[in-house]
């Protein structure tokens, strides 16, 4: 039993990894999307800007390849059970926000990689141009940065609710749902 309280441990530091590269990617993301190029030039210069750039793509693409490891380690291995179980309600509710969240999670960088790409700009992945797949095309370009926008906003919102229902969990409710995703205990 002892072995179900958790989550396999490569899947929580899965988690724990793409937690902090996601929220990493909406900060410079929004960052880029707020001022946009030249408002962001004018403020930190180029060289800033393009280390701007260049880090989002690669945390980016740094999501895209953590969420393939952890969709394995997730269908992989056992889930652990819930003790005290969930009611109806919460069951529903967390398990719709972690499949969106899947869905976002792997949606959002192919998204960001083939906006870049069709609008003609590198895909980069630390000092590396990756294959940007598709040919230059500035209106789907444009098209496809709307929705690696609108796919953002929605991952704020899902993230938002996602950490309200764990802090709910460890802090109010003090079940075993934190424990289940936590390196330490
Ligand atoms: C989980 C992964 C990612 C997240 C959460 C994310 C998030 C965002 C957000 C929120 C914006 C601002 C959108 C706006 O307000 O217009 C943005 C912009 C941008 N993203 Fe991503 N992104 C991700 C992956 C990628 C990848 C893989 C690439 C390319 C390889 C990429 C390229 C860009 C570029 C070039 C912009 C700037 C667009 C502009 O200048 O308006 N993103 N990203
Ligand atoms: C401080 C922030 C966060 C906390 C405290 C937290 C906490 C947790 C906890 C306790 C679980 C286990 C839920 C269960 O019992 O099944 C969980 C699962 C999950 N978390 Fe987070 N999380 C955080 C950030 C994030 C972020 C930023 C993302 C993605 C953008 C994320 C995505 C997920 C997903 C998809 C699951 C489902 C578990 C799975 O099957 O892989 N979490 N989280």
């Amino acid at each position: 039993m002892h072995e179900l309280d958790h989550y396999i441990y490569p899947h929580r530091v899965l988690h724990w990894l793409v937690a902090l590269a996601v929220l990493l990617s909406l900060a410079s993301g929004l960052t880029l999307g707020f001022l946009g190029y030249e408002r962001t030039v004018a403020l930190v210069g180029n060289t800033l800007t393009n280390l701007l750039y260049t880090s989002h793509k690669t945390l980016g693409v740094t999501v895209l390849l953590l969420m393939t490891l952890r969709i394995i380690t997730r269908i992989a291995f056992v889930v652990p059970d819930h003790d005290p179980p969930l009611n109806a309600f919460e069951r529903i509710v967390s398990t719709s926000v972690h499949h969106l969240l899947y869905v976002g999670l792997v949606v959002m960088p192919l998204l960001g990689w083939a906006a870049t790409a069709t609008g003609g700009f590198p895909v980069e992945f630390f000092h590396w141009h990756l294959s940007g797949l598709l040919g230059k095309n500035e209106a789907l370009s444009e098209t496809l940065f709307m929705w690696h926008e609108r796919v953002g906003w929605a991952l704020v919102v899902l993230i938002t609710l996602h950490v309200a229902g764990a802090l709910f969990h460890w802090r109010i409710k003090r079940d075993n749902v934190m424990k289940r995703m936590s390196l330490f205990d």
